[in-house]
């Protein structure tokens, strides 16, 4: 097409993508550029504008690294994360629910026995998690809020640990009592939130993720009931299902030996569900076919079946 207008350039556009012989990244990208093109037309998005917000994307690429995660801050902070999670890891009632993995999960984290300690922090008041579930990757911030990667002198991972299950289902491990902790806010994510009159704060928290060949995908992550910020979480990852009370290890009669810990020692449990592979493929899609439905059943232009055989 020549003489391209605000009107029909997003047609053409269509028409050149047309070409892409892969269903789904061809309707992704349809979809992107029509919102893309919308909320252009729809703002009246001025050139200055559009470059600060260039600018911006450039800064986040420039700050992110192996260990800074800025794309995954910004996708946190603007709630696309949750969104995602939500969307592809669909839960039924009585499973446990997902929440943002957020950019500080690293593939360095050690394997651990059963009671050993994730955290070499000495600063904080030490707390038992014994966790029926199957295997996990666990990880928290120290007593200052920080991770072990956001520290330039780290001599190895701390904070984070790999266990696996016995054969109940059960694990056990030795950590420090979350604590609230701003995401970091010295880069253009920060800087964005500052713009918005937004704190960069999370409620206390641990992180986990789940693994088991045959089982759906599990992140997550248990919140401290009555934390500052559990409201108003700067990445939108608190939901209710998942906000725990600690207690004491004296709560219950004979771990303090069964565990080797100090009966004040705090204790935190909790009974995480998963799915099956089969249940959580079935569920998504069910919610996809749902979702074409009320699109007027475009399952085939979707490429939710191109998706599934990948
Ligand atoms: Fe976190």
């Amino acid at each position: 097409m020549k003489d391209l207008t605000i009107d029909n350039i997003t047609d053409n556009v269509h028409i050149i993508n047309s070409r892409c012989p892969d269903v789904r990244l061809r309707f992704l990208l349809e979809r992107l550029v029509v919102r893309l093109h919308d909320f252009t037309r729809e703002t009246r998005l001025s050139i200055p504008e559009w470059q600060a917000a260039l600018e911006f994307i450039k800064q986040v690429g420039q700050v992110s690294s192996d260990v800074r995660h800025e794309f995954i801050l910004l996708s946190d902070v603007l709630g696309l994360s949750l969104l995602v999670d939500s969307i592809d890891h669909p839960k039924p009632d009585g499973a446990t629910g997902g929440t943002v993995l957020g950019p500080f999960h690293t593939h360095e984290a050690e394997n651990k026995a059963a009671g050993e300690s994730i955290s070499a922090d000495q600063d904080s008041n030490r707390c038992l998690w014994p966790v029926d579930g199957v295997k996990v990757d666990v990880w928290e911030t120290d007593s200052k809020g920080f991770y072990d990667v956001q520290y330039n002198n780290r001599s190895g991972p701390d904070g984070r640990g790999v266990l696996v299950s016995d054969a109940d289902g059960c694990f056990h491990f030795k950590a420090i009592v979350p604590v609230p902790y701003p995401i970091p806010d010295d880069g253009p994510v920060g800087k964005l939130l500052c713009k918005l009159n937004r704190h960069p704060y999370r409620p206390s928290h641990m992180h986990f993720r789940f693994h088991k060949p045959g089982f759906g995908q599990l992140i997550t992550a248990l919140y401290v009931r009555g934390s500052k910020y559990e409201t108003s979480d700067a990445v939108f990852g608190v939901r209710q299902s998942l906000i725990v009370d600690i207690t004491k290890v004296a709560d219950e009669e004979g771990w303090a030996d069964k565990y080797g810990v100090e009966s004040s020692t705090a204790l935190l449990r909790y009974d995480f569900v998963l799915l099956t592979e089969e249940e959580s493929n079935k569920l998504r899609e069910e919610k996809a076919r749902d979702e074409a439905e009320r699109q007027g059943g475009c399952e085939l232009r979707m490429g939710f079946w191109s998706r599934s055989r990948r």
